[in-house]
């Protein structure tokens, strides 16, 4: 410890100090206050890199073992709520080696030997973040199923489909819900990705220019189960491409939810009236006893904003940094972590909604394409397939519409002497064609809603999700 300093994290520093923080600004320029999320990752990395030292003869068999006890007993005394470091230990990184000098003694200062707080900094937010993604895959995982359950449930429930939120076609409702598992499919794809950036070790890039110590970073990397070490060490302490990544990738999937949240807030209105919410997952209100509100996909929608935010910032937090390691950097951390927490809680939301917080109404919903005209495009396939050029039949079927809407009544009204009027070609198979079952079930084109389709993809997804595997 520097002679005569007082106060804050001058501790740390070299002589060069005289004198402490000010108060104001070692609050300011500490991180303690959230980075001891890091406290696993940095013991972890710790570990790896006294090993490391020892392997390579920088430090003795024992004083690594000593390290290696010492930083073990922080573990413990921090899951047993006894390691509880304040502002004056600045970051998670200081935190742990004062703490770690305090119990093993002289030889807890060999610890930093090799290595820059630069490089640890990225080492652990490194092994934070693919800890994460794994975790994160394992929910989203769990929402395409609980997805998958309901489309199984519903594989003839019929849905009316929607362009411009009008009225389109009839769907097969488990069709609408696989559109949802295959965009989460690409999330958990494009969160795989990530990680294969984030899984590179910039440990032992030290300050910025790798260090004279013999050290031996692919060990350490191997053992902290990296897949491979930066090769330029001035990369290596100032990328922060994998948070950029990481809140982008985190941003589309929260966009895929918030899409979905949408649609199930529409559902449960008394206008669609299309889902039914369980108590468990819906709120009231302080003042209407009769409202049940969807504040969970609410929350979610709304909650977009801070992802979206987060992948901003980080941008903007990079951009125009000189190399190499800047204390911008250290702007990172929150925004990461919230990000993740935001994200990852969104996604378990969404899955608990589709598991046990809502009910499809199925009279309502087949009833709901009986009553339009969702089959119009059908009429138009129908005389197309008995030789009317299609834009001729869509010429035809478009005034249809209209006269049916003229006489309030739907096209299933018309008698087969009006629909002979029109065009000789209609015959009294014409009002089988335009029930919406058969309306969708005509639908076989690959990918299309057909019931025959729809039940080949559920039991493609049943067979992928048994797997727990991203690989298509
Ligand atoms: N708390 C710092 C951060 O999060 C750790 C790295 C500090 N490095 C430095 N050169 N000041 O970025």
């Amino acid at each position: 410890m520097a002679g005569g300093v007082t106060g804050g994290a001058a501790g740390a520093w070299s002589d060069r100090f005289e004198q402490g923080l000010h108060p104001f600004i070692e609050a300011f320029n500490a991180s303690i206050g959230f980075d001891l999320m890091l406290l696993q990752e940095d013991l972890d990395g710790s570990i790896a890199h006294a090993r490391m030292l020892a392997s390579c003869g920088v430090i003795a068999e024992e004083e690594a073992v000593q390290l290696v006890d010492g930083l073990e007993t922080i573990r413990l005394e921090a899951a047993e709520g006894r390691f509880n470091p304040g502002i004056a230990d600045e970051d998670v990184h200081f935190a742990v080696e004062r703490r770690l000098i305090a119990l093993v003694g002289s030889v807890g200062k060999k610890l930093h030997t090799g290595r820059s707080r630069n490089d640890q900094v990225g080492t652990d937010m490194r092994l934070w973040l693919r800890r994460r993604l794994d975790e994160i895959d394992h929910y989203l995982q769990r929402l395409q199923r609980a997805l998958l359950d309901q489309a199984d449930r519903h594989q003839t429930t019929m849905i009316p489909g929607y362009t411009h939120l009008q009225r389109a076609q009839p769907l097969c409702l488990a069709h609408h819900l696989l559109a949802y598992i295959e965009m989460l499919q690409r999330d958990r794809e494009r969160l795989e990705d990530v990680r294969r950036r984030v899984n590179i070790c910039p440990l032992g890039a030290a300050a910025l220019a790798g260090t004279p110590v013999p050290i031996d970073r692919r060990r350490t990397a191997e053992n902290l189960g990296f897949d491979a070490i930066y090769a330029n060490s001035l990369d290596a302490v100032s990328d922060r491409d994998f948070c950029v990544e990481f809140s982008a990738a985190a941003s589309l999937v929260m966009a895929h939810l918030s899409r979905l949240a949408e649609e199930v807030i529409a559902w449960a209105s008394e206008e669609f009236g299309f889902v039914q919410l369980s108590d468990r997952c819906a709120t009231g209100s302080s003042l209407m006893p009769q409202k049940k509100n969807p504040d969970v996909p609410e929350l979610v929608r709304g909650k977009c904003g801070r992802v979206f935010g987060h992948l901003q910032g980080l941008l903007t937090m990079i951009k125009g940094l000189p190399l190499a390691y800047n204390k911008d950097f250290q702007e990172d951390k929150e925004a990461l972590f919230d990000a993740y927490r935001t994200t990852r809680d969104c996604v378990e939301a969404m899955a608990i909604l589709f598991e046990e917080g809502l009910e499809f109404r199925i009279e309502r919903l087949n009833q709901a394409v009986e009553s339009d005209f969702s089959n119009s495009t059908d009429v138009a396939d129908y005389l197309v397939a008995r030789g009317v050029p299609f834009r001729e039949a869509y010429q035809l079927v478009g005034a249809v519409v209209r006269r049916c809407l003229d006489q309030g009544c739907l096209l299933r009204e018309l008698s087969l002497e009006q629909w002979k009027e029109l065009h000789p070609a209609f015959e009294a198979d014409l009002h089988d064609a335009l029930a919406p079952r058969a309306v969708v079930s005509a639908r076989r084109s690959e990918g299309g809603t057909g019931f025959d389709r729809v039940q080949e993809q559920i039991m493609l997804w049943q067979k992928r999700l048994k797997d727990s595997a991203v690989g298509r």
